[in-house]
């Protein structure tokens, strides 16, 4: 396995590569692995002859810098864990090399990224765009990989890569969860064991809700959801939207989609968690 740091050394690599004719896959990460990010590593390695992760924290996607300053760093665990799960090249950049002078692009995604994550983290999705994008020209992937948790950067993805155009394949993975259903996340470490219990309840109340559609009324569902999470005290919801999976704009009614997923952003403590659900 090659790490490499810089974007020139990276090129030289994947070139040779190119040359023999294999195919690349991506999996861009911010580090700190766990198994929901092993997940989208695996599929890259079965389904790419050469399978690169990179691992970069970028500063321009954190619009709290005390998030970014605490975002955990563990790159030599990171990449023990990517060397077993047979990762060809690791990128792992510094600031510099990915940021020589500021990023000025501003992407207009429309809608897109008005509502959910993009309305409570203003910015957040602008600076994702030039990352992936950055990411993407470094490595010219055939593949690149991302997580469903994060339901809402891969629709902003696949509209920047259609814009860009881009000529990447966007794969989408499902959430992996503890056996508690609690999806996996980096930030979870940040949870007290107790923290950690109670959070499983979100997940529990997303599936409970997707007994009751066309039962009950959207807005309804919406208010079980919010109210039963509500109720716990440690537990503050931000968010929780019904939304169609492909534009992300609130539905009204069941009938209003054939694509229907219910997202959520919920603080636990101090530790703000997300995940969704598919209704239909
Ligand atoms: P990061 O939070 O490190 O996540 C990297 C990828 O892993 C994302 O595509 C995310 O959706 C996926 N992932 C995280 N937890 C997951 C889980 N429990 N199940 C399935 N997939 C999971 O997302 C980012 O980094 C950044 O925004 C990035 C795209 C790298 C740009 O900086």
């Amino acid at each position: 396995m090659e790490i490499v740091k810089s974007i020139t050394l990276l090129d030289d690599v994947l070139n040779a590569f190119r040359k023999k004719g294999k195919t690349i896959g991506l999996v861009p990460t911010m580090g700190a692995l766990h198994e929901g990010h092993a997940a989208l590593v695996k599929r890259c390695v079965v389904e790419n002859d050469i399978a690169a992760v990179s691992v970069f924290v970028n500063p321009t996607q954190f619009n709290n810098p005390e998030d970014l300053r605490l975002y955990p760093r563990t790159l030599d665990a990171d990449c023990a864990l990517l060397e077993k799960l047979g990762v060809d090249v690791v990128f792992a950049p510094d600031v510099d090399e990915m940021y020589p002078e500021p990023d000025t692009r501003v992407f207009d995604f429309g809608m897109l990224d008005k509502v959910m994550e993009g309305r409570f983290r203003p910015g957040h999705f602008n600076g994702v765009a030039q990352i992936v994008s950055k990411l993407f020209y470094a490595v010219k992937p055939d593949k690149a990989y991302f997580g469903e948790k994060d339901f809402q950067q891969l629709a902003i993805i696949r509209e920047m890569v259609k814009q860009l155009q881009i000529p990447v394949e966007i794969i989408a993975v499902p959430i992996v969860r503890e056996q508690s259903g609690l999806a996996l996340s980096s930030r979870n470490m940040r949870l007290t064991p107790q923290q950690r219990e109670t959070a499983s309840e979100i997940f529990k109340t997303l599936e409970m809700s997707a007994d009751l559609i066309e039962k009950q009324s959207v807005e309804d569902v919406k208010k079980f959801v919010v109210n039963r999470i509500n109720n716990h005290d440690a537990l503050s919801v931000e968010y929780f939207e019904i939304v169609d999976g492909e534009t992300l704009q609130a539905i009204f009614d069941w009938t209003d989609s054939q694509y229907i997923v219910g997202c959520i952003a919920v603080f636990c403590g101090e530790v703000r968690l997300i995940d969704n659900i598919r209704y239909k």
